[in-house]
């Protein structure tokens, strides 16, 4: 649309009147600056002020994209509407490209005498003078271009109307570099977001899960059928047999990988705060629920829900549980809106959940519905064919961990083979972990492996008779000798000899830390 000098119809004013008319508008260019959030809304909204308040109309800023180096338009005002155009300018091309490349002001009397003046937005009447000053931050070279063009002819004024123009720029010049600073961040974490989720994914690659033994292709091949489906999984096997890691890796390989992966341990929460952290709470829901909280199932919401040591939770706990696994809903705590989620559920346990439902300790309903697609994670000692690739694949990761090369002799894991594992994979972990310490040159070898004190713990087919066992009911028994009792008959497990005391893990933790009780790490 072009103006012509006619249609604008202005009044001639003073110099005094000119300079006050653009001192209003810096004010309200300023508060423009200072209110807006993103940077097309603040372009759009100073050249919004600029011909709503000063007599510089068709304002037009153009911003260097430094992936080409070209000048593009980035906001325009044609005087009756903002646009954005896809119009480019190189550097040196036309008299936009020329102010970038050269970064000086440029003041034309009448735009049709110009012979640089490209007319490429049509925005411009021809009679009229025009005014580009470049955008640039400091002494740097110019980031942009602001381009406008003074509603009256030659009245002697251009000049003020540059510097004014220059003033605008200037406070432009420091918003979008900020603006382009905060994308630049935004971005940089963007990348370090996936990157790292690439790497979380590709830690839990099946890749990463080792084994051979016929037991753990078995575990593979359901890993790898039920990823493709939103099925319950329970995944099943003692302690430290890697649980955890086919829970991930199912994850990881199923359509939901990109979702989140949210873990909850039951175990380590009483009831009423696994309630308020799985389904949130409302603000006002209990004391110190200061403000409303999402829970784990809200946050996992097109993604997976890992619900560990499920067999420790409390049979009015099992009915609520029971309700998200059949219809998908709850209620956050004090709520009483209901939530619908669409989360896949993994749980895990090491108890024998048959023998509890027997008992009436667990509900066979949700039994059955957590059973769906059970995934039995054979103990250590029952595939012991997959401690070569084991104990090698720890100590790379340990290597990586402690930063040196680390390797392990064949004797060293022709040791590691004869023993019984009790912990699995996490005892055969710790124990390499220690022997690395132990070992100066960085060769995990025989000795450093006695040194660790595997040789204490003898391997099953030479184990002795278990003495006569201490009944941890006696009333003679201290606390102290009671937990110790209950921690060498579970083989050091704190969570297993936690259930042989009735106590939680959180619980016996805390025994072990005040009863000042050095505890064997496998
Ligand atoms: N097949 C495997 N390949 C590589 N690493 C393994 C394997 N199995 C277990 N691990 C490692 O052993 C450790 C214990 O595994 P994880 O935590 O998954 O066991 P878990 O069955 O969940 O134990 P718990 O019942 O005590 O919670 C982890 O560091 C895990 O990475
Ligand atoms: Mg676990």
């Amino acid at each position: 649309m072009v103006i012509s000098p006619t249609a604008v119809g202005t009044t001639r004013r003073s110099r005094a009147q000119v300079i006050e008319m653009h001192l209003d508008t810096l004010y309200q260019v300023s508060q423009v600056l200072s209110c807006s959030s993103g940077l097309q809304d603040i372009l759009s909204g100073v050249l919004h002020v600029l011909h709503e308040s000063s007599d510089m109309r068709c304002g037009m800023v153009s911003l260097l994209d430094p992936g080409t180096g070209e000048l593009m338009v980035g906001a325009a005002h044609t005087g009756t509407r903002e646009r954005v155009d896809k119009v480019r300018y190189r550097p040196g091309e036309g008299l936009m490209g020329a102010i970038l490349k050269e970064g000086d002001t440029v003041m034309v009397g009448r735009i049709a005498d110009e012979p640089r003046f490209l007319d490429r937005m049509g925005l411009y009447a021809p009679d009229l003078p025009f005014v580009g000053v470049p955008i640039r931050v400091g002494e740097d070279n110019p980031i942009g271009v602001l381009a406008a063009q003074p509603i009256c002819g030659d009245d002697g004024l251009l000049e003020e109307r540059a510097r004014f123009l220059e003033m605008v720029a200037n406070l432009l010049a420091q918003t979008v570099r900020r603006a382009w600073d905060l994308e630049q961040e935004r971005q940089a974490l963007t990348d370090e977001r996936d990157r790292l989720r690439r790497e979380v994914r590709g830690g839990y690659h099946l890749d990463n899960v080792v084994g051979h033994s016929k037991e753990m292709r078995r575990v593979f091949e359901q890993v790898r059928q039920v990823a493709k489906w939103h099925t319950t999984v329970l995944v099943r096997g003692e302690t430290g047999t890697g649980k955890e890691l086919i829970a991930n890796a199912i994850h990881y390989n199923s359509p939901r990988a990109n979702g989140h992966f949210v873990k909850l341990n039951c175990a380590a929460l009483p009831d009423n705060l696994l309630e308020s952290e799985l389904f949130g709470h409302e603000k006002g829901a209990f004391t110190g629920a200061v403000s409303q909280r999402k829970g784990r199932f809200e946050q996992a919401e097109g993604g997976t829900i890992f619900l560990d040591e499920i067999g420790e939770i409390s049979q009015a706990f099992q009915a609520k549980l029971l309700r998200v696994l059949q219809e998908g809903e709850f209620e956050r705590v004090g709520g009483t809106r209901t939530l619908k989620v669409d989360v896949r559920v993994i749980a895990a346990t090491n108890r024998p959940l048959e023998e509890e439902v027997e008992r009436g300790d667990f509900r066979e309903d949700l039994y059955y519905r957590l059973n769906v697609m059970p995934i039995f994670v054979p103990a250590l000692r029952n595939r012991s064919e997959d401690i070569p690739d084991l104990a090698r694949f720890l100590v790379d990761k340990l290597a990586k961990a402690q930063g040196r090369p680390l390797d392990i002799t064949d004797s060293a894991i022709r040791t590691l083979m004869r023993h019984e594992w009790p912990g699995n994979v996490r005892e055969l972990e710790n124990c390499l972990e220690r022997a690395a310490i132990m070992s100066e040159t960085g060769t995990i070898d025989l000795d450093a492996i006695n040194l660790t004190g595997l040789e204490d713990k003898l391997p099953l087919s030479r184990k002795p008779e278990p003495e006569v066992e201490v009944d941890l009911d006696d009333p003679d028994l201290d606390e102290r000798e009671r937990v110790i009792a209950a921690l060498e008959r579970a083989g050091w497990v704190q969570a297993k000899a936690a259930r042989l005391l009735g106590m939680t893990p959180r619980q016996i933790a805390y025994r072990i830390q005040t009863l000042k009780i050095r505890v064997r790490q496998f």
